[in-house]
């Protein structure tokens, strides 16, 4: 029997000011029983005052990159109004009639939201890892990464490993359509994330980063757990984590609990029942997706009845922000007195100062809750702040990102192929200074 606990390490993208772990604090953590052959990390939190962050407009555009979807109208036209965009995504809407054709890939490091603790090869070799949903690629900055883009990144050492092997011939290579991306060679190595380990696990070496990727030290890679179709090794693509652990869990599942301005925690094999309320729901996996990607059957604003409708959705770590239809869009900001499309960002912000509506998401009968003020994404100026939930058309991505799932105990299932959801107890929002 193998189940873990790892407690996580939340970074807030862009917010400066807001408390987030440095580099040292989790330099040492402590790995102790939790239950019978359980382990839990525990990983203390502190402020990051250095942390520079990503604009918010940037990490929506590369959720749509993410998925090698066109951009909304407006997304485009903020590429074209606003200098600052329109110098890193130029490239991504020229061309080739305003649709990117870029492989899945993972988030930029920059906006990250949590990390997991990973020890990679023989003797063990301890790193931080963005848990990612929405991508399949296991990555670490390593010995052999091109040192003038290593800040204060941990380097994975296949040298000083005696289980690592070259996999001769295999590369990776992701890129975010603005000149970010990552690129490397594969090792095949022993790899352990609390007490679950695998021990041919690929693990693609960054030989080569973009500084955007360099200059965000919170993580050293990212640990992807989708599927091996959406993998980006060539010629032989690698299966996840997730994939190569599956069959040794006692439960085919982990589960993300993740915790708005705190540390959450993600759960293998095993569903801890203290951690939601009610039952949980599920819904199947699409068919033919590489993706953790369901039906979402309808929505609620507060304030106004239930209104039935069925979109597909990522279910995704990775992506900071809740991406749904612009109908959904448009009817849960007439609600908000205030709000505004910002053209220039591409965004809808709401006055800081306002009460937001909560939101629902329905499956069946089930109503998933994120109350109003998780909606607030910070502030874009002295007045108006992001909102958290911004539009997709049907071409583009419908992503339940953090801001959702920060709300909700989410069980990713392999066993079911099904991604279930519960409402939990939320705890009061900690008091930090710009108030997200
Ligand atoms: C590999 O490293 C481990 C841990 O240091 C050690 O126990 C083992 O003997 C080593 N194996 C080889 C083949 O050197
Ligand atoms: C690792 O070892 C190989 C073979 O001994 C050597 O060629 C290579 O330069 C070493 N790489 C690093 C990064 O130390
Ligand atoms: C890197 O680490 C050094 C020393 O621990 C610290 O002074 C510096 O602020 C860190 N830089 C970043 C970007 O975290
Ligand atoms: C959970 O499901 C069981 C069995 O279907 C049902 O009896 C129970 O009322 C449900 N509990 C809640 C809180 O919905
Ligand atoms: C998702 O919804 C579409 C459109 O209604 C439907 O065709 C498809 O069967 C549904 N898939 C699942 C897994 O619910």
């Amino acid at each position: 029997m193998r189940v873990i606990q790892a407690l996580l390490i939340p970074s807030v993208a862009w917010a400066a000011s807001l408390p987030s772990p440095d580099v040292d604090s989790r330099s040492a953590p402590d790995v102790q029983p939790l239950q019978q052959s359980a382990k839990t990390v525990s990983l203390s939190q502190v402020e990051n005052k250095n942390y520079q962050g990503e604009d918010p407009s940037v990490e929506l555009i590369r959720t749509f990159v993410k998925y090698g979807k066109p951009l909304t109208p407006g997304l485009s036209e903020a590429i074209e109004r606003n200098p600052d965009l329109n110098a890193r995504f130029k490239s991504y809407i020229g061309g080739d009639g305003n649709t990117g054709t870029v492989k899945a890939s993972p988030p930029a490091l920059f906006d990250i939201q949590y990390v997991v603790p990973v020890q990679i090869g023989t003797p063990p070799q301890r790193t931080y890892l963005n848990l990612d949903t929405g991508s399949a690629d296991f990555w670490t900055f390593s010995t052999d990464t091109y040192r003038p883009m290593v800040r204060n990144q941990t380097l994975y050492k296949p040298n000083a490993s005696n289980t690592s092997k070259l996999l001769k011939g295999e590369a990776w290579n992701i890129r975010y359509g603005d000149g970010a991306g990552a690129s490397g060679i594969v090792y095949e190595d022993r790899v352990q994330v609390g007490s679950t380990f695998f021990n041919k696990q690929g693990v693609q070496s960054a030989v080569q980063v973009s500084f955007e990727i360099s200059r965000d030290s919170f993580a050293s890679g990212i640990m992807g757990m989708a599927m091996k179709g959406i993998n980006t090794v060539r010629p032989t693509p690698q299966h996840s984590y997730f994939e190569n652990i599956l069959d040794s869990l006692e439960e085919p599942v982990f589960t993300a609990n993740l915790q708005k301005g705190r540390p959450g925690n993600y759960n293998f094999g095993y569903i801890n029942d203290k951690e939601y309320m009610g039952n949980i729901t599920y819904a199947p996996l699409l068919t033919d997706t590489h993706f953790w990607e369901v039906n979402v059957t309808g929505y609620q604003v507060d304030g106004s009845p239930y209104k039935p409708m069925v979109w597909n959705a990522l279910v995704d770590t990775g992506t900071s922000l809740l991406i749904v239809p612009d109908n959904i869009v448009e009817d849960y900001y007439t609600s908000v007195e205030g709000a505004a499309y910002d053209p220039r960002r591409g965004m809808m912000l709401v006055p800081c100062k306002v009460k937001l509506p909560d939101f629902y998401f329905g499956i069946g009968d089930y109503r998933g809750k994120i109350p109003g003020h998780y909606i607030n994404y910070g502030k874009a100026d002295n007045s108006y702040c992001y909102g958290g939930i911004q539009a997709t058309d049907p071409q583009g991505p419908s992503v339940l990102g953090d801001i959702l799932l920060k709300a909700q105990f989410v069980v990713f299932d392999g066993g079911k192929n099904a991604v279930g959801f519960a409402n939990k107890q939320l705890l009061p929002p900690p008091k930090v200074p710009n108030g997200i």
